[in-house]
């Protein structure tokens, strides 16, 4: 770890490298994160297999590269945990940068009442190893069972009480989200999938954000590693074997609906052209262009922690630097407009969760 470092002998003083500048963003209840955060489904396991020891090792890299935001859930596997052993490393070096832990409580539909409330944000704060929860992200099945409401009712006192910085919410629709806002209850942000394939948020979410304050963190902007080079003229993938983890099982249905595969081929020869122009990748082109959009405040990039091969930190950091050009949007909508609307497939944002 490039930090100071007490070691039972003495202080270690680990090369300090200079941290690249990432661009911030300021929650409403004043945390700072960054606009690229490290996203940790990734080390539930329905990624392939994770050691959490390297995991942990791992994550050193990206706070030293600047990336000190986190996203993780209840629901991750191990990442709570992961995410709570790193933790406890920093607490244990003399001088180290902040980190902040965004996680997510995904219950099932049940009484929601303040023990069942408190219980979930407690064990959290525990497997994090933190006084209080930086973020907590709250996801709701079902709709027709309104103790979602019940829920955010207690996470507002909980919040109040000082156990939580920004209350949060994830995969809510437009509708849900004006109506959480209406009872008074302060949103920070609202997580929902955005790229090019998926640009739902842009049809009502946007504008309910941007008029209330709520950041909208992004995520599948990659399309699980889709939406790179990897991809681009090749033939389409269609096996649980070529399609091996949750992400690319998840989005290439999106694909699916969105226009399929031959309009993907179009979608990323666009892309690599922009790239080329702007000497970047394709992931750094699409990651930049949901950056942009009105509203966003940060785009989650899936990190394989540990995984040798799977760490894109530089590349993700060029994202930031990039600027798209009208003739490049120009490029990448002549593509888009031939697309099917997702919100007419599909539904609002998070509507795929509740079919
Ligand atoms: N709230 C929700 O319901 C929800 C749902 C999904 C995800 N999320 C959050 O969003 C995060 C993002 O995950 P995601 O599933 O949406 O995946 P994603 O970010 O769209 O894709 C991640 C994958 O893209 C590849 N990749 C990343 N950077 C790259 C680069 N610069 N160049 C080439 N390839 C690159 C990596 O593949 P390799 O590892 O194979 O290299 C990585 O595993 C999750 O970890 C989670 O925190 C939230």
């Amino acid at each position: 770890m490039k930090f100071l470092r007490k070691t039972h002998e003495s202080t270690l003083i680990l090369g300090a490298r200079r941290m690249a500048q990432v661009p911030k963003v300021r929650l409403s209840g004043g945390l700072e994160i960054c606009r690229l955060l490290n996203g940790m489904w990734q080390v539930s396991g329905a990624h392939g297999p994770i050691s959490p020891q390297k995991a942990v090792k791992a994550m050193e890299a990206y706070v030293d590269a600047g990336l000190t935001s986190f996203d993780m859930a209840d629901i991750y596997g191990p990442a709570e945990e992961i995410f709570g052993e790193f933790n406890r490393q920093l607490k244990s070096a003399v001088t180290a940068p902040a980190v902040q832990g965004l996680t997510k409580w995904v219950p099932r539909p049940g009484p929601m009442d303040r023990k069942v409330v408190e219980q979930a944000v407690r064990r959290s704060m525990s497997r994090m190893q933190v006084e209080r929860l930086d973020c907590l992200q709250f996801h709701w099945w079902d709709y027709g069972d309104q103790r979602y409401l019940d829920a955010l009712g207690h996470l507002s006192d909980l919040q109040q009480e000082g156990l939580i910085r920004e209350l949060a919410l994830t995969n809510f629709d437009t509708q849900r989200l004006e109506e959480i806002v209406s009872r008074g209850i302060r949103i920070s942000s609202n997580q929902v999938q955005y790229s090019l394939i998926d640009r739902r948020p842009a049809a009502k979410m946007e504008k309910f954000c941007l008029a209330h304050g709520v950041q909208m963190l992004a995520y599948g902007t990659l399309g699980g590693g889709l939406i790179t080079e990897r991809y681009l003229g090749c033939r389409e993938p269609k096996s649980q074997s070529e399609l091996n983890t949750a992400s690319l099982s998840k989005y290439k249905k999106m694909v699916d609906m969105w226009g399929g595969w031959e309009l993907f081929q179009e979608l990323l020869s666009a892309l690599d052209a922009v790239a080329r122009r702007r000497g970047c990748s394709i992931a750094s082109v699409a990651t930049k262009y949901v950056l942009d959009q009105p509203a966003v405040g940060g785009v989650i990039v899936g990190c394989r922690l540990g995984v040798a091969g799977a760490e894109h930190i530089q590349d993700s950091l060029r994202s930031c630097g990039v600027s798209l050009a009208p003739e490049d949007l120009r490029a990448i909508h002549s593509v888009l407009q031939r697309s099917q609307d997702l919100l007419l497939a599909v539904g609002d944002c998070g509507d795929e969760y509740r079919k």
